[in-house]
């Protein structure tokens, strides 16, 4: 079992850390000439338009990311309009703007370099408005392109040794990472990004889904082999990341598994050539799970993890009162989020707004590598300028839901290095820093382990966004000094890995001239 051989995720992990001196000798560079399309386009498949008028759910952002869709035994069954608003909101174009090369189509979740490199699939039964087949959802039409006809939710479900919600779903949306659409900037780091970039999407796919009434979880315990058949992926080029059973159907109305040939479909290049990076190939195949048997054992529930004793002085978290948090909708607030590219300096935030973030944020997410209440990774802060708490550094006591003061003091200058000596996690109120106990992870998990803690920072990260632009702050994601990280958080954070970095502040306002 090549997931038990956990030097392959070290290594990955080890060789794509960033330093000063590993952005400084670095010889990538980037080919304005060889830029990759954003989208991946079928030129001669079946289309079907979605429906662009998508009704709105009205349901406040605050609660869609942070409560679960009730259990109620009754069939939770998407139409096209809902699976459409699912597929839009999670990875639908939401603005553009020109720039002198051309033109940059932003979506709705956030994406490191805008480079979208993460494709959605739909898995699907019969549904009101669909017929059953698999599809790959383009959204720089807003259309899903049929790859086959006919139901293979069997496939998947046995690809996933019959996990529960795969097996109930009337439609099952797969992810997948396009390793040349991101790796043209990031070159081989590209393979943390898959789970940043499909962890905001997964934030807003279960947002939507959740305010839509329909139950929605994260799978990551499938023989990796199916669905890549399934959706006929060229493995060099583009692997299926995770699974997201949607809706459910209380009979088992699963049809058996269906034959599924190669297809060989013709797609548009992404670019006029592509390179290929080993390392992220060494590291997808190291943690893919060849068996049914490995994916059933690979899923069962860790136990979790108590809380470390208190460090000493604490600050209780004050999220704001049921009356007061703001009610903007889920699909208003995702409208609005665009990362906010210069944060004022002299702005802050208050510490109930802060602890909303936190609070809703990490309440859980429904995924099926986590025990309920499960989280693999580690919120560090240091706060700027956040009413109500102390400038300094911070390690949120999720369970307790307290904020331990490490280190009093002005980090401005210091939050800046980390956050690779950029200006935005120097001007911002507060950076929310993602640290994990790699060792314990990888132990239990295998290398998958490592794809599960990325994704899982992304999918926590995506919340923090949609729970920052819900109170009309500004956030944005950002990559880090990865040792530096954890020299900064240490001696607490002895022995972690730095996985993923978000500020949060308010935009500057450009003053009219
Ligand atoms: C995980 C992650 C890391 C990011 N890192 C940086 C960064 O280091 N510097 C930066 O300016 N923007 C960073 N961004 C912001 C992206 O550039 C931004 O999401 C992308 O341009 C899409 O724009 P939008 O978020 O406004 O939709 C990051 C975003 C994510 C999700």
């Amino acid at each position: 079992m090549k997931n038990r051989e956990l030097q392959a995720a070290w290594k990955y992990h080890e060789g794509t850390k960033q330093s000063y001196w590993s952005v400084r000798s670095s010889t990538h560079f980037l080919d304005w000439a060889n830029r990759p399309q954003p989208f991946k386009i079928y030129p001669a498949i079946e289309t079907i338009a979605l429906p662009r008028d998508l009704l709105q759910t009205g349901v406040a952002a605050l609660a869609a990311i942070s409560e679960r869709v009730p259990l109620t035994g009754g069939d939770a069954v998407p139409d096209l309009r809902e699976l459409a608003r699912i597929l839009f909101f999670s990875a639908g174009i939401t603005r553009q703007r020109k720039y002198p090369g051309g033109e940059i189509y932003f979506r709705a979740a956030a994406c490191t370099g805008a480079l979208y490199e993460i494709e959605l699939y739909v898995v699907a039964g019969e549904l009101k408005g669909l017929d059953s087949g698999v599809y790959h959802f383009n959204p720089a039409n807003m259309s899903l392109g049929l790859l086959r006809k006919g139901d293979f939710r069997g496939n998947l479900a046995l690809a996933t040794a019959m996990e529960h919600a795969v097996a109930h779903a009337p439609a099952t949306i797969a992810c997948t990472g396009t390793y040349w659409r991101n790796a043209w900037k990031y070159a081989a780091r590209t393979y943390r990004h898959f789970g940043w970039d499909n962890g905001t999407v997964l934030a807003n796919m279960l947002a939507v889904a959740a305010a839509s009434g329909l139950p929605a979880e994260i799978v990551l315990g499938f023989v990796d082999a199916e669905p890549n058949r399934l959706l006929d992926l060229d493995t060099q080029r583009e692997v299926s990341l995770c699974l997201v059973p949607i809706g459910r159907v209380s009979e088992r109305s699963l049809p058996p598994p269906a034959k599924a040939p190669a297809l060989g479909l013709e797609t548009i290049p992404f670019s006029k050539r592509e390179m290929e990076f080993p390392a992220m190939l060494e590291m997808h195949d190291a943690s893919s799970l060849a068996s049914e048997e490995e994916a059933a054992q690979w899923r069962e529930k860790r136990p979790v993890v108590p809380p470390p004793a208190s460090a000493g002085e604490a600050v209780c978290l004050q999220p704001l009162s049921k009356e007061e948090q703001p009610a903007d909708t889920i699909e208003e607030v995702i409208l609005r989020r665009g990362s906010t590219r210069t944060f004022d300096p002299a702005a802050s935030i208050t510490l109930a707004q802060l602890s909303n973030i936190l609070d809703r944020a990490t309440r859980g997410l429904p995924a099926d590598f986590l025990a309920p209440g499960a989280q693999l990774n580690d919120i560090y802060l240091i706060a700027h300028s956040v009413h109500g708490l102390a400038p300094g550094a911070y390690y949120f006591q999720r369970e307790r839901k307290t904020l331990e003061l490490l280190k009093h003091g002005k980090f401005r200058g210091e939050a800046g290095r980390l956050g690779l000596e950029q200006q935005l996690p120097a001007d911002a109120c507060v950076d929310v820093f993602f640290l994990a106990d790699l060792k314990r992870i990888l132990e239990e998990y295998g290398n998958r382990g490592y794809r599960a803690v990325q994704l899982e920072a992304g999918a926590i990260g995506g919340r923090m966004y949609l729970a920052a632009y819900a109170q009309h702050l500004g956030a944005s994601g950002l990559t880090f000094f990865d040792d530096e990280v954890i020299e900064f958080f240490s001696p607490h954070a002895e022995g972690k890995s730095a996985i993923f970095l978000l500020a949060i502040g308010k935009a500057l306002k450009r003053k009219a001239l």
